[in-house]
Order: structure tokens, then C-alpha cells, then sequence
């Protein structure tokens, strides 16, 4: 399977980085698709900046109304009318900053894939639920609870403590997370699942990108601070898989 490797800003980013970080990755060579998810000010330039390239752009949430009076919110078809392809949901800062839980998580990814946009959905266990043992009971939770029926989209493993942190888990550990995700995919969603791309986040960088890309059942990465410099970004897609 052909990886996907996909930059998160979070909130990072003005509209003076926009044109230098387009120019260099809309050229970069093709190993493996592209997505840069800017904060929501930056879609539209970027999209503007990328179109015709094979790079996509996506976004890190949406409500999961399609309209609305939530004010400070951003719908799923106003993502698509920007030019996003994707969207991250459910992660790890917007669990905790936001209180989401997975109910909301699975509405806003029902919402995503009615516009027309591919849901990333994050899972991950804390630091605490790991030293516990409970890490792949409650990723498999986070799983059931957070993907709808006939999910088509990605799903992101992203450890709560390697995000930001520079740690990330052993290789066995990625190994034998991804193995349990994709079995708990099978058994919820069928055969079709076999097709979904599991993505590793969570510090991944040029120097550990390698080890991380070459295990089985690792469909691609979800990089937030190595993202930000298009020439880390490149350096760990050059070493994706193409599948
Ligand atoms: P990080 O973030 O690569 O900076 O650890 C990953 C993420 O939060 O998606």
C-alpha cells in the first residue's frame, strides 16, 4: 500500500510560510502521497498554492453540523469548499483541550464523509494506561466507539505521551499496536478494512522515520512539529513506501 504521509500544523503557521513550503514540496518527488493540514486561515492559500500538484490539504476538525449557530466552529462542506481533502479528527489535543469524546469524534466523522472528505481518526493510549497494560484495550475502545459504520477513511495511532515529546514506542510496540488495530478494523467493518491505512504519529523525524515506515501494517505517518520545516517533512516522505 502506497503510504501516506501527512503533516499536522496545529496551530502554526502564517500566510508568509505558505508559498515557500508549497513550492518545496509540490516539486519534491513522489514516494508517497502528501498531505499538509494547516490551521483553518491558511486552507484556502494552500490550496490555491498546491492545486494541480499532487500534494493534498486537509483539516484538523470540523463540527459535525453541516451549518449552523456554534460560533467558532468550521463545518465539514466549508472545509470542502476551501479546498480540503482531508481532516483530522478526534485527536489527542482536541480530546483534551475540547473534551471530545468518541461519540463526537464518530458524528464529526460522519459529518466529514458526507462532504466528501477523507476523516484521519485518531486513537492513543496515555502514558498511564500503557504502564497499566491497557493500551490496545483502550485503543480497541477508541476504535469502536469513534469510527462509523462503513468507515472508509484513516485511521492515526498516535500514543498520547510520544505526541510532542520526542519518545516515541519500540518498534515491537508500533508492531504490535498496528497488528491489533488492523484486527480490530476486520472484526468491525469487515473485509473492506484490510484497505484502510493505519498511520504511526507521534515524534516522528527524519532520523526515526525509516524504522517506523518499514513495519508491517504502518500505512504512512502523522507528523506535527518535524512538518513545519518542509525539508524534515520531505527527508521523512523520501523514506515512505511506495507501496
Ligand atoms: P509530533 O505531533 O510529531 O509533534 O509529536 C504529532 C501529532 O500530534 O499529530
Amino acid at each position: 500500500m502506497r503510504q501516506l504521509i501527512a503533516g499536522n500544523w496545529k496551530m502554526f503557521g502564517k500566510l508568509a510560510d505558505v508559498t515557500a513550503f508549497a513550492n518545496a514540496v509540490k516539486t519534491a518527488p513522489a514516494g508517497a502521497d502528501l498531505l499538509i493540514c494547516p490551521p483553518f486561515t491558511l486552507l484556502e492559500r494552500f490550496a490555491a498554492a498546491l492545486q494541480g500538484s499532487a500534494v493534498a490539504v486537509g483539516a484538523q476538525d470540523c463540527h459535525p453540523l453541516p451549518q449552523g449557530a456554534h460560533t467558532g466552529d468550521i463545518s465539514a462542506p466549508m472545509l470542502a469548499e476551501a479546498g480540503a481533502a482531508y481532516v483530522i479528527l478526534g485527536h489527542s489535543e482536541r480530546r483534551s483541550d475540547h473534551g471530545e469524546n468518541n461519540a463526537v469524534v464518530r458524528a464529526k466523522a460522519e459529518a466529514a464523509i458526507a462532504a466528501g472528505l477523507t476523516p484521519i481518526v485518531c486513537v492513543g493510549e496515555t502514558e498511564a494506561e500503557r504502564e497499566a497494560g491497557e493500551a490496545e484495550h483502550v485503543v480497541r475502545s477508541q476504535l469502536l466507539h469513534s469510527l462509523p459504520p462503513g468507515f472508509a477513511g484513516v485511521v492515526a495511532y498516535e500514543p498520547v505521551w510520544a505526541i510532542g515529546s520526542g519518545r516515541t514506542p519500540t518498534v515491537d510496540d508500533v508492531a504490535a499496536m498496528h497488528a491489533a488495530i488492523r484486527a480490530a478494523l476486520l472484526a468491525q467493518l469487515g473485509p473492506a478494512a484490510a484497505e484502510l491505512r493505519i498511520l504511526y504519529g507521534g515524534s516522528v523525524k527524519p532520523d526515526n522515520a525509516a524504522s517506523l515506515l518499514a513495519l508491517p501494517e504502518v500505512g504512512g505517518a502523522l507528523v506535527g512539529g518535524a512538518s513545519l520545516k518542509a525539508e524534515d517533512f520531505l527527508a521523512i516522505a523520501s523514506v515512505a513506501q511506495r507501496g
